[in-house]
C-alpha cells in the first residue's frame, strides 16, 4: 500500500523549525503550562502517575468533550492523538478499496491522500471564492449518488477560514441522508470564530451516520498535547476504539488530564475567548499590511482560524514564491500549490505579534520587487 506525499505536512516538517519566523501555522501561538494554569493544577500534573490511563479517553475527558455538543454523552466520544489520528481511524474504519468518497476542496488533504492510499475513488466539490469560499450545493447534489459511501467536510475550512452557515450544514446532511452516505466533518477550527459565535457543528442535525473529528490543536492552541476526538453514534465509537488498538492504543496520560481540565464547562470559554482576542488583534495588523500592496494581494477575510488564503497577481508560481521568501527572509509560508491552487499563499497570522510584525517586514521588500 503506497501513500502519496502529504505535501503540506512534509514541507512543514522539513522547514518549520529551521526558519526564523514560521507563518505556516494555522493556529494561535501556544502558551506554556505555567502561563496557562494555576499552580494547584500544575501540581496535579506533576503528581499524576504516567500509566496508559483509559485507552478510549478517561471518563472525565469524554464527559468534558461530550458537554460541548448538545445531547452527547461520553459513549459518543473516543479520544485520539490529534484530530489527525481521529481522521485516520475514521477512514480505516469506514473505507474499503473501491469505495466512493466525495470530498470538499480546497481542504487539508490528509483524508484525501489517506483514503486514496487505501484504494478509495475520490470525487471533489468546490468552495468558490466568488461565493466567499462557500460551496454550490447543486454541484454537491450532482456528484453524490447511491455509490457514495462518504462525504468529507472541513468546517471551518482550512485553508480559507470560511464557515458554513447552519442552513448549509443542514442541507449537506440532507444530501448525505438522501443517499445513505456517511459524513466526516473535520471541525478542528470550530471555536476559533472571529465573531465569537461557535459555528453549527455537523453533530447538531442528529444524523446517525455522522462523525465529527476535532481536537485541541487549533481553536484551543494546544497542538503539543496531540489531543483529538471523534464524536459519533456509540456503535461507531466501539468500532473505532477497536481500530485504535492498532494505531496508538491511547492518548498520553498527561494530555488526557490537561484536556479534561481545558474542556471542562467551567474553563472552556476562557481559552476560546483568549484565542479569539488574539486572532482579532493580529488579523487587523495583517489586513493593514495587505492593503499596502495596492491590490496585488487580495483575500476574503477569514471567519475562523488563524489563516488567510491570499491571492496574488504576480506571475510567479506559489511554490517558487514561498521558497524565495523562505530563502531570502527565513519566513515560512504555505503555497497554494500544496492545495492544488496556484496563485494563492496561505498566511498563518496567529504567530506572536512581534514575530508577525517582523516576518511581514522581511517579506515586504521581496513582494515589492516582484
Ligand atoms: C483541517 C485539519 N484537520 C486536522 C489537522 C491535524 O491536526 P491535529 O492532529 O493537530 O489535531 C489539521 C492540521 O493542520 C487541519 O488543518
Amino acid at each position: 500500500m503506497k501513500f502519496e506525499e502529504f505535501k503540506l505536512e512534509r514541507e512543514q516538517s522539513t522547514w518549520e523549525n529551521k526558519v526564523d519566523y514560521n507563518l505556516s501555522e494555522s493556529g494561535v501561538h501556544p502558551r506554556t503550562l505555567s502561563e496557562l494554569f494555576e499552580p494547584e493544577f500544575v501540581d496535579q500534573i506533576n503528581n499524576t502517575e504516567l500509566t496508559y490511563g483509559f485507552t478510549e479517553g478517561s471518563p472525565d475527558l469524554r464527559k468534558s468533550i461530550a458537554s460541548i455538543y448538545s445531547g452527547a454523552t461520553k459513549d459518543n466520544v473516543q479520544a485520539f492523538n490529534g484530530s489527525a489520528e481521529a481522521n485516520m481511524v475514521s477512514i480505516m474504519t469506514l473505507i474499503e478499496p473501491g469505495d466512493e468518497v466525495v470530498y470538499m476542496v480546497p481542504n487539508y488533504l490528509q483524508i484525501y491522500g489517506f483514503a486514496r492510499g487505501l484504494g478509495a475513488n475520490i470525487k471533489t466539490f468546490k468552495l468558490h471564492e466568488s461565493l466567499e469560499w462557500k460551496p454550490d450545493l447543486d454541484e454537491l447534489k450532482s456528484i453524490v449518488s447511491e455509490k457514495t459511501k462518504l462525504i468529507c467536510i472541513c468546517n471551518p475550512n482550512n485553508p480559507t477560514g470560511s464557515v458554513l452557515p447552519k442552513k448549509m450544514v443542514e442541507d449537506i446532511v440532507a444530501i448525505a441522508e438522501s443517499v445513505d452516505a456517511w459524513i466526516i466533518a473535520d471541525e478542528v477550527y470550530r471555536g476559533a470564530e472571529l465573531n465569537h459565535k461557535e459555528c453549527t457543528s455537523f453533530w447538531e442535525p442528529g444524523y446517525k451516520k455522522t462523525i465529527v473529528n476535532c481536537g485541541l490543536s487549533k481553536a484551543y492552541a494546544l497542538p503539543g498535547l496531540r489531543l483529538g476526538w471523534s464524536l459519533s453514534n456509540p456503535e461507531y465509537i466501539k468500532q473505532c476504539w477497536a481500530n485504535h488498538d492498532y494505531t496508538s492504543i491511547s492518548v498520553g496520560r498527561l494530555s488526557d488530564l490537561i484536556a479534561s481540565h481545558v474542556l471542562h464547562p467551567n474553563n472552556r470559554m476562557n481559552t476560546l475567548d483568549y484565542i479569539r482576542k488574539q486572532l482579532a488583534i493580529n488579523l487587523g495588523l495583517f489586513q493593514d499590511w495587505v492593503t499596502g500592496f495596492d491590490g496585488h494581494l487580495n483575500f476574503i477575510v477569514p471567519e475562523a482560524g488563524a489563516m488567510a488564503f491570499v491571492n496574488y497577481d504576480w506571475s510567479i508560481n506559489s511554490s517558487d514564491l514561498i521558497t524565495k521568501v523562505r530563502k531570502e527572509a527565513s519566513v515560512m509560508l504555505v503555497a497554494g500549490d500544496w492545495y492544488g491552487m496556484d496563485q494563492y499563499i496561505r498566511f498563518g497570522y496567529g504567530a506572536k505579534r512581534s514575530h508577525l510584525e517582523k516576518a511581514l517586514e522581511r517579506i515586504t521588500p521581496i513582494f515589492r520587487s516582484l
